[in-house]
């Protein structure tokens, strides 16, 4: 009986207790700038000025993490910023300082394990290491299976499964000795099913949705926190020359990201008006109906080319 009550009792302590350790990014980014700074500058002294919060944004060249990169920096935060495209990384760097923030601009490759290493080394040199991960960095992939390709299909995990556990691999080690720290990956609504005519990203985006879920609960009870991101249609490069239902700009989808990391969501899924039909009804679909469905879009894709 005793036994009974105290499992109760956990189960009923436990999303306060969930609640409790994701605040101090929550925090952070809830107050923003030099207030919430003072929530996660572990190494402040009393009355010293507080050090600002510390980021890692992958893919800050353009669209998403180039929004995300601006808007951290608007809240006074320390943002490193990864992406390949130098002239484009700087060009970032340059809004997140106009914005009040602090950049670390660091050119390379995500799928490139040794350049991460070399990131990261160099943001824990400077700043002692992150307390948000936001890996966004992503590539997009129109592969027909009637033209398969493992290669591309390769290539496209390698960026978007293996960049983002590269990162992870790089911070985690860092947040679990600290016991405290956020993870917040960029998946996509494409992850809940096998879209047509897009295998590669579809898969890739499963994987990794899949991957922080694991993650997330593993560690549960050390202080660090994941998130999922599933985005709907956002107005980047990768959807250039498209108009694409309840397509959302950059900048709004950034403030949806941080706004759900702010409340400390485990999951942040939008727009609602695509989320819920993908969730609730894509997702659940019978295969015979799914099937004809994804052939119809299919063979209106291949028509379009
Ligand atoms: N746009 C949408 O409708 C949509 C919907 C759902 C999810 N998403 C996801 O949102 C994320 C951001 O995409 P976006 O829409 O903002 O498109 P985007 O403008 O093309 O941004 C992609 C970013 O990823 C970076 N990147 C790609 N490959 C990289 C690599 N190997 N190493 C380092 N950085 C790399 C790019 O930088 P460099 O090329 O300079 O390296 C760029 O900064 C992606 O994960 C995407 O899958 C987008």
């Amino acid at each position: 009986m005793r036994r009974l009550f105290a499992l109760a009792a956990g189960l009923y302590a436990a999303p306060l207790w969930a609640q409790s350790v994701s605040m101090p990014v929550a925090g952070a980014l809830a107050q923003g700038g030099q207030a919430g700074a003072s929530a996660l500058a572990g190494s402040a002294i009393a009355g010293a000025q507080p050090l600002p919060p510390r980021a890692v944004v992958t893919g800050a060249t353009s669209g998403l993490g180039k929004a995300l990169a601006v808007q951290l920096g608007r809240q006074g935060w320390r943002v490193a910023l990864v992406g390949r495209r130098e002239q484009l990384l700087q060009e970032t760097a340059a809004l997140v300082e106009e914005a009040g923030g602090f950049p670390l601009a660091l050119a390379g490759d995500v799928a490139d394990p040794e350049s991460v290493k070399r990131h990261y080394a160099e943001i824990k040199d400077k700043w002692g290491g992150v307390d948000l991960a936001l890996l966004n960095a992503g590539t997009p992939s129109p592969m027909d299976a009637r033209k398969f390709d493992a290669a591309e299909v390769q290539r496209v995990m390698a960026v978007n499964v293996g960049g983002a556990a590269n990162w992870m691999g790089a911070v985690l080690p860092d947040m679990l000795r600290q016991g405290k720290g956020r993870i917040a990956g960029v998946a996509s609504l494409a992850a809940y099913r096998g879209l047509p005519v897009t295998g590669p990203y579809s898969a890739s985006k499963a994987a990794l949705a899949t991957l922080l879920e694991s993650t997330r609960v593993d560690l549960r009870g050390t202080g660090v926190q994941i998130t999922t991101i599933n985005p709907g249609f956002i107005r980047t490069e990768i959807t250039k020359g498209q108009e694409l239902p309840f397509m959302l700009e950059a900048e709004d989808a950034a403030a949806r990201i941080l706004k759900g990391i702010a409340r400390g969501d485990r999951v942040i899924s939008f727009p609602w008006q695509l989320s819920y039909p993908i969730r609730l009804l894509l997702k659940n679909m019978p295969n015979a109906v799914y099937d004809f469905v994804g052939q119809l879009i299919a063979e209106k894709r291949r028509a379009s080319k």
